[in-house]
């Protein structure tokens, strides 16, 4: 009978996160703000290396905007793994509090405990962050020009699979049961995400992608949902694919390139981008914003390097990831003009760089001038 108390809490819980969703405003228009503060979180292991040499490169590149005071660069401290065991909290109360106070948040890895490290078995500071600014969208570009091939994937990212990821229940020894929770409110604004940008990217169509067939209430509700938000749209061409043969499909040639916009479910939005990445060029390639109707994040997609650390060679991490994922805050805040400067000398200086992750290579200090130079 405590099953049915611990389900009975998840649901209320689940029920009050929907009522606060109704109430959710609307997108932040920046180029309202009279200041925009941007938060840089270090992380753990080469995190707090890489957004030195980031925060470096903005300190130049924003020079202007930050003595008018119309951008700050604030340092966010104690997202570290330390500091959250020592207080036995994913993301502490105070690091929490001091984010919010940002508009936008320009994020190095932080680390998640797994099975065997020993740690406590704290959640993903990334999925708590997700969750507790409502960033309920994962966007993740990827472009094979030579195969003319353009996608943009809306992956839904507070809900799914991830809502109770940590709140599963174990029922004595035999039997494990997961919850997976899709909301009408929570379908529809990534639906309205998705079309909205296909919208103003030339009509491209909008691909959804379930496993409705099996998942039939929470991927039928997304399904069913995503075709309801799409009338608003009737001169975008829609269709729907199960996650399965969309995996297949996309490296099914000539195929994979009539394929635009997709919109996907958390989980399958997790494994779908990243098979995408990797047929891009590899999964550090592809850039990804967790965006909200509030704040937004801006991270570097690999890990924490905690080896790199450990075998000395933190001296030469390569923030290339992050610098990139400050590119599309800039543009995400509006300052494309900055963004196309940062992109031009980041490529540029990588040309004249040997980033190997070790003493054969370029180190993050030399990294930095060079693309300070190329600004
Ligand atoms: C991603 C990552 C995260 C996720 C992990 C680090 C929790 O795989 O951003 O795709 O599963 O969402
Ligand atoms: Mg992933």
């Amino acid at each position: 009978m405590e099953y049915i108390k611990a389900f009975e809490k998840i649901v209320e819980e689940q029920l009050a996160r929907v009522e606060k969703l109704n109430a959710a405003g609307e997108m932040t228009d920046y180029s309202k703000l009279d200041k925009t503060v941007i938060g840089i979180v270090d992380g753990d292991g080469i995190g707090p290396i890489i957004t030195a040499s980031c925060r470096k490169i903005l300190e130049v590149l924003l020079a202007d905007e930050i003595a008018a005071g119309t951008i700050e660069l604030r340092d966010i401290k104690g997202l570290t793994i330390e500091n959250r065991v020592a207080k036995m909290e994913t993301v502490p109360e105070d690091v929490l509090a001091a984010i919010k106070e940002c508009n936008v948040l320009l994020k190095g890895p932080t680390m998640t405990p797994g099975k065997g490290d020993d740690l406590p078995n704290l959640e993903s500071a990334n999925v708590k962050l997700r969750k507790e600014l409502d960033l309920f969208a994962n966007v993740r570009p990827v472009s094979i020009p030579e195969k003319n091939i353009n996608w943009t994937f809306f992956r839904e990212n507070t809900e799914g699979e991830y809502a109770l990821g940590s709140q599963g229940v174990d029922i004595g020894d035999d039997m494990s049961i997961d919850f997976k929770v899709t909301t009408t409110a929570g379908t529809k604004r990534i639906a309205k995400a998705a079309f909205e940008f296909a919208k103003n990217n030339g009509n491209q169509r909008v691909t959804i992608v379930t496993k409705a067939n099996i998942m039939k209430k929470t991927d039928g509700k997304f399904l069913s949902l995503c075709y309801e938000v799409a009338k608003d749209y009737p001169e975008i061409e829609v269709d729907d694919y199960y996650v399965d043969i969309t995996a297949a499909n996309l490296i099914k040639e000539p195929q994979n390139s009539r394929f635009n916009v997709f919109v996907l479910p958390n989980l399958y939005g997790d494994i779908i981008t990243d098979e995408a990445a990797q047929i891009q060029g590899g999964v550090g390639t592809a850039g990804s914003v967790n965006m909200g109707s509030k704040y937004a994040m801006f991270e570097a997609i690999h890990g924490s390097a905690p080896r790199m650390i450990k075998e000395g060679r933190g001296a030469y991490a390569n923030p290339s990831s992050i610098v990139k994922a400050a590119e599309m805050m800039l543009r995400h805040i509006g300052r494309i003009d900055k963004a196309d400067i940062l992109i031009g000398a980041l490529e540029k200086a990588m040309g004249s760089l040997n980033m190997t992750s070790d003493d054969k290579g370029n180190t993050t200090e030399e990294f930095t001038s060079a693309v300070i130079e190329n600004l």
